[in-house]
């Protein structure tokens, strides 16, 4: 992984769940601060519409780093290099910055997905791949099955959820962990502390959000369609919590509250 790789991909522009006009003015504001990676996924359905936002940035090829992900209805032999060559049709895109699989197949046997996704780099069609959604177990099979270096575990990620399991996983097989779900959405601005700890950094609670994660090892997703919150979410790398602030914000986790539940997405696996 490039230095260029890990510094742009700690800040990326999440794009569930928009579409049209307010995806493109999101981008557009994204873009203008200074994003330059974007996050999308075939169960979006608007990575033509992210092809079309990417165009309109300006931004060359070479500027940007776009990530997809695989549907896990596309994890057969059959389907999963297609989808992957029309989700880059879609992009207008050759190839995909990082290319991940969406979700662990239901039964869990990761093997056969994680062998089609390391094909998909092989053929070219990305340069980084990667997971989301994983268990610690799923991390640790991984690392094993695999060959290639996964760049990611995608997951949710924030001060109201105790993560810590992923992170000692993330530093056993590494495969480092991003955000999704960053703000809780929303949630984390009903508790005061971020404010609170905010004034004394000049700095909004959201940043605080963001920055903790940072400073957890973790790089972030974040999605918003306001200028001012896409502008401060990505204002966050001139400043460091100190170690007792990180600390107050740590007993939130013990909150557990958790977006992606089972009831939410059946889909999802026996969360760790
Ligand atoms: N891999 C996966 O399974 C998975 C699952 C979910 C999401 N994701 C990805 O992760 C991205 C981000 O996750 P998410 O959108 O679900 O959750 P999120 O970033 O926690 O929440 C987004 C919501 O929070 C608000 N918000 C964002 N920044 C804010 C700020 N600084 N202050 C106040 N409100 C703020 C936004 O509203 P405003 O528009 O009003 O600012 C938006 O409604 C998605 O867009 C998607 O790309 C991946």
């Amino acid at each position: 992984m490039s230095i260029y790789f890990e510094k742009t991909y700690q800040r990326s522009f999440g794009t569930f769940p928009l579409h049209g006009e307010v995806l493109h003015k999101a981008m557009l504001d994204a873009a203008a601060v200074g994003y330059r990676a974007f996050d999308t996924a075939q169960m979006y359905e608007n990575e033509a519409e992210v092809g079309v936002g990417l165009a309109a940035t300006g931004l060359k090829r070479d500027e940007m780093l776009v990530t997809t992900k695989v549907h896990p209805d596309n994890f057969t032999e059959a389907l999963f290099l297609p989808s992957v060559e029309k989700s880059l049709r879609d992009l207008r895109l050759d190839v995909a910055d990082v290319l991940l699989l969406h979700w662990p197949p239901i039964g869990e046997d990761i093997a056969p997905s994680l062998k089609l996704l390391a094909q998909a780099k092989k053929r070219g069609l990305a340069r980084h791949i990667g997971v989301s959604n994983y268990t610690v177990k799923m991390m640790r099979e991984a690392a094993s099955i695999i060959d290639e270096p996964l760049v990611t575990n995608q997951v949710e990620f924030h001060p109201l959820l105790d993560q810590t399991v992923l992170l000692e996983a993330a530093a056993e097989t590494g495969i480092p962990i991003s955000s999704y779900c960053s703000v809780a959405r929303g949630e984390v601005f009903k508790y005061p502390l971020f404010e609170e700890i905010g004034k004394a950094y000049g700095k909004s609670a959201g940043q605080v959000v963001l920055r903790w994660i940072l400073q957890k090892g973790v790089s972030i997703n974040t999605m918003s369609t306001k200028p001012g919150n896409i502008s401060d979410n990505f204002d966050v790398m001139d400043f460091t919590l100190s170690s007792i602030d990180m600390v107050r914000i740590d007993a939130l986790m013990k909150t557990g509250y958790r977006i992606v539940t089972r009831e939410l997405v059946p889909w999802a696996p026996k969360w760790d």
